[in-house]
């Protein structure tokens, strides 16, 4: 059905911030009659879906909502969703009061309500069972993003997620295995389940029912027919047990990438982070992993600067960092949220210049890392999952490792796996020729 009414919707954040917009985009759709525009000057609405992780996001958000209520056409909307909705509610509209309303990270699935409503803010973080209405957009026809489960009971001290997205619950496993086999009809070929801590799924569910386990999960999803591929963010060290590591290496269509968020490599910062594990049991189980899965790359997040990080910590962070080899780094600089627990280790606060150094210090290490290891791919052959075609007539795709790759090719290649050569790479990529 065509509609007169069009949606904007900018997403700043995380994974788990882009499936939220996928499903405001679907509820719109189905139940609002508008459909989605990338050219905010024509919408009639403007969503903005926030992540207030890190503090720079939250700056960002004004400013942007500053420009959409310069460019706007006459009589938009402008509706603030996610995380940053969550913790800041009616504030946003004090500090900007051309916001017509604003969504919880929890409550998106309340878009549908409040949108014609000037003025409304929805951001309780109490359970709600319209969470298991799942999107059914998709970004990229080939790979589709399903909720396992919503919010955290971890209380890491910097984090400030637990506050916006409430506690922890499990979606039950056939709704997801029936959103992964829905997905899969419409085309999909890989499926990314997204939770904050997916390896504590099963803990609780809403319904009450028996508890399971994300080991079990992963069993149930790859017998959807026709699914390729499995992957999932994001795991916690803590929770990597040694069931899960196992099927991590025996089921065949888990991709061979992992995101194992290291945060820190120094046991006492850990404590002091309230992670739960030390700098030697991530570093066993990246070896175990490792050992049982060989052509596996590891990605991770690490904070530097966390208050109280002296130099041995920092460099027990290098240690780690170059005993676990990972293949990608997300490097953060700690940044003070409210209403966390670190808010009041203020005193301890490492001064900026040196984390900015510790930054960078980390920036250059895993550089030469990359610099060393993406060679070393030139002359094999990879299995290549095409998603896309660009322009310049290359091809790109995913190895099972999660290595982007980008050879000449044509559209009939999209959705199916090839056989690429790696004739080339830089630091992020790589490039080949599709071979028999
Ligand atoms: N400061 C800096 N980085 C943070 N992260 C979460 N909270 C903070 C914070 N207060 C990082 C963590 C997390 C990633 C999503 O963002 O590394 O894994
Ligand atoms: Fe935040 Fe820790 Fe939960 Fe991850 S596990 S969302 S870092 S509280």
């Amino acid at each position: 059905m065509s509609s007169n009414k069009k949606l904007f919707i900018q997403t700043l954040g995380c994974q788990m911030n882009d499936t939220d917009s996928q499903h405001i985009v679907a509820e719109l759709e189905k139940h609002k009659d508008y459909s989605q525009t990338d050219v905010m000057e024509d919408a009639d609405l403007i969503i903005i879906n926030t992540c207030s992780v890190r503090e720079k996001p939250v700056q960002k958000l004004f400013s942007e909502i500053g420009q959409f209520n310069k460019k706007k056409k006459d009589g938009a909307k402008i509706g603030v969703c996610g995380c940053t909705a969550s913790h800041l509610g009616k504030d946003i509209i004090k500090r900007a009061p051309y916001v017509d309303f604003v969504v919880g990270a929890r409550n998106i699935s309340k878009i549908k309500d409040v949108v014609d409503i000037k003025g409304s803010v929805e951001i309780s973080i109490d359970n709600d069972d319209s969470m298991y209405e799942f999107a059914t957009a998709k970004t990229n026809k080939y790979r589709a993003s399903v909720n396992i489960s919503v919010g955290c009971d971890k209380k890491c001290t910097y984090c400030i997620v637990p506050s916006t997205r409430g506690e922890e619950l499990s979606i039950p496993v056939e709704m997801i295995v029936d959103q992964v086999q829905k997905s899969v009809n419409q085309g999909a070929v890989e499926v990314m389940l997204l939770g904050q801590n997916v390896n504590s799924y099963g803990r609780r569910f809403s319904d009450g029912r028996e508890k399971s386990t994300f080991t079990k999960l992963l069993q149930e999803v790859s017998k959807v027919e026709g699914l390729e591929r499995i992957r999932f963010t994001s795991p916690h060290p803590l929770h990597m047990d040694d069931e899960f590591i196992e099927e991590f290496a025996k089921n065949k269509k888990i991709s061979r990438c992992i995101h194992m968020p290291l945060q820190s490599g120094s046991t006492s910062i850990l404590k002091a982070m309230k992670r739960g594990y030390t700098k030697e049991w991530f570093l066993n189980r990246t070896a175990k992993i490792r050992s049982l899965v060989p052509d596996l790359r590891i990605t991770t997040d690490i904070i530097v600067a966390f208050p109280g990080e002296t130099e041995a910590d920092y460099q027990d962070t290098l240690d780690v960092v170059r005993e676990a080899k990972f293949d990608q780094i997300f490097n953060f600089k700690y940044s003070p949220r409210p209403g966390t627990e670190a808010l009041k280790m203020e005193d301890l606060a490492v001064p900026d210049k040196i984390g900015s150094a510790r930054l960078i210090e980390l920036i250059e290490l895993h550089k030469r890392h990359l610099e060393a290891i993406m060679p070393t791919y030139v002359g094999q052959t990879f299995s290549v999952l095409v998603e896309s075609l660009k322009p310049n007539g290359e091809v790109c795709g995913f190895t099972d490792n999660y290595l982007q790759v980008f050879a000449k090719g044509s559209d009939e290649l999209l959705g199916k796996f090839v056989n690429v050569k790696i004739t080339d790479n830089s630091r992020t990529s790589l490039k080949g020729e599709i071979v028999q």
